[in-house]
């Protein structure tokens, strides 16, 4: 039975009646551009065909109910609508409840309680969105449910919104908009300052992007995230010094940013802002790289980004950097980089279609015998973004 038969069953049977609308949000992997979009700079993420599916209906009562097949065991949850977690709370309905939130703070009509049924299949804390996807699910079903006239980029920009203010994560847009937004078979050219956008066909002739999960879960990530944008704030703070009018860190290329850049007290902010700058520098050029069929050199600035997230930006770990250096050296990689986050979750590398097996048993078996974890692998397909299934 398929994903959608199995969620209207179970709706039906949790709740009585059968599902209004269900609707599907991908995850993302992020191809370079990573820790640039709180920082005014690029990213280039594809959705994946991996996400989360949301079956729902309205209630005429002001109850919301929520429900998720992948805790089987949490059962149905019952919040009065406009509910708001305990700061602190590790509950999965913070993310959609967080979400309707920043519909009613954003001035939509949400007038009536609803009965809301989740499905994902993106490994949680993998770094592959799938808190994202859940947010820009949810908001699908609100426009759908209640009529709401909500673009694509704002059902992102609401999703992020909750992530901020009601999970308490002070992420950038691209996660949710990558959910939103995506297209199968490209990537999404984003530019974080403006919003503006565009699609990259992947061709990538005898390639496939390839994402291996390290098993490590990204728990110390929300701490450690939102301290890293501190850190970059204070470097701009002390930038602005010297140069009053920079909006952000993403304004500056990397020449700019080293003649500037001992006007950064604290080492370690330096090293953040520097990290950010040439990221930003290096997902220009990898775009070009990839217009221009120049593979290679989009592989060397995946390797040349980790390299800068282990050492400048130390977002890595153990495992991630395993997994990449045994990349680099494995015959028919491309490039190969942590992806996401960081902190655990998965890298994301390119690798020759031939060489794909090898790498697969190659990788796996030597990750196994220093790390005791059993990585896993997935072929991404690049997918299209947030719809409507029913
Ligand atoms: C997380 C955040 C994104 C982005 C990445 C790092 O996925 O949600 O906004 O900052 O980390 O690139």
């Amino acid at each position: 039975m398929d994903v959608l038969e199995t969620l209207r069953e179970a709706f039906q049977k949790r709740y009585g009646a059968p599902p209004e609308t269900v609707c599907f949000a991908p995850g993302r992997v992020n191809l370079i551009g990573e820790h640039t979009d709180y920082n005014g700079g690029h990213v280039f993420p594809c959705a994946l065909s991996l996400g989360t599916w949301c079956a729902a209906r309205r209630r005429t009562d002001g109850t919301v109910r929520l429900a998720t097949l992948n805790i089987p065991r949490s059962g149905v949850l019952r919040h009065p609508l406009g509910y708001r977690a305990k700061p602190g709370s590790r509950c999965w309905s913070r993310y959609p409840e967080g979400v309707v939130n920043a519909f009613r703070h954003a001035g939509f009509s949400i007038p009536t309680g609803m009965d809301l049924l989740f499905y994902g299949n993106i490994p949680s804390g993998s770094g592959l969105s799938s808190s994202a996807s859940m947010e820009v699910v949810t908001g699908a079903v609100l426009r759908v449910l209640y009529d709401l006239h909500v673009s694509r980029v704002r059902l992102a920009q609401l999703g992020q919104y909750a992530e901020n203010v009601y999970v308490g994560v002070q992420c950038g847009i691209m996660d949710q908009f990558a959910s939103a937004m995506g297209r199968r078979g490209h990537a999404i050219y984003l530019d974080t300052a403006t919003l503006r956008f565009e699609y990259a066909p992947l061709h990538l002739s005898d390639c496939q992007i390839v994402v291996c999960n390290s098993r490590v879960k990204h728990s110390l990530a929300s701490s450690e995230y939102n301290l890293r944008r501190s850190q970059c704030e204070t470097a701009l703070a002390a930038l602005r010094t010297v140069r009053e009018d920079l909006p952000a860190l993403g304004a500056l290329t990397p020449e700019e940013f080293e003649a500037m850049s001992d006007a950064i007290p604290d080492p370690v902010c330096r090293k953040r802002a520097r990290h950010a700058v040439y990221e930003n520098a290096r997902t220009k050029l990898a775009l070009e790289a990839l217009r221009a069929d120049r593979l290679e050199d989009f592989g060397r600035l995946m390797n040349e980004s980790h390299v800068s997230l282990r050492d400048d930006y130390a977002v890595s770990c153990p495992e991630l950097d395993l997994l990449t250096e045994l990349a680099w050296t494995t015959e028919g990689v491309v490039g190969s980089r942590m992806t996401g986050g960081g902190f655990g979750g998965c890298t994301v590398s390119i690798v020759k279609s031939r060489a794909l097996e090898r790498f697969q048993t190659e990788l796996g078996r030597v990750y196994r015998e220093r790390t005791g974890l059993e990585p896993e692998f997935y072929v991404v397909e690049p997918g299209d973004g947030v719809r409507r299934l029913v």
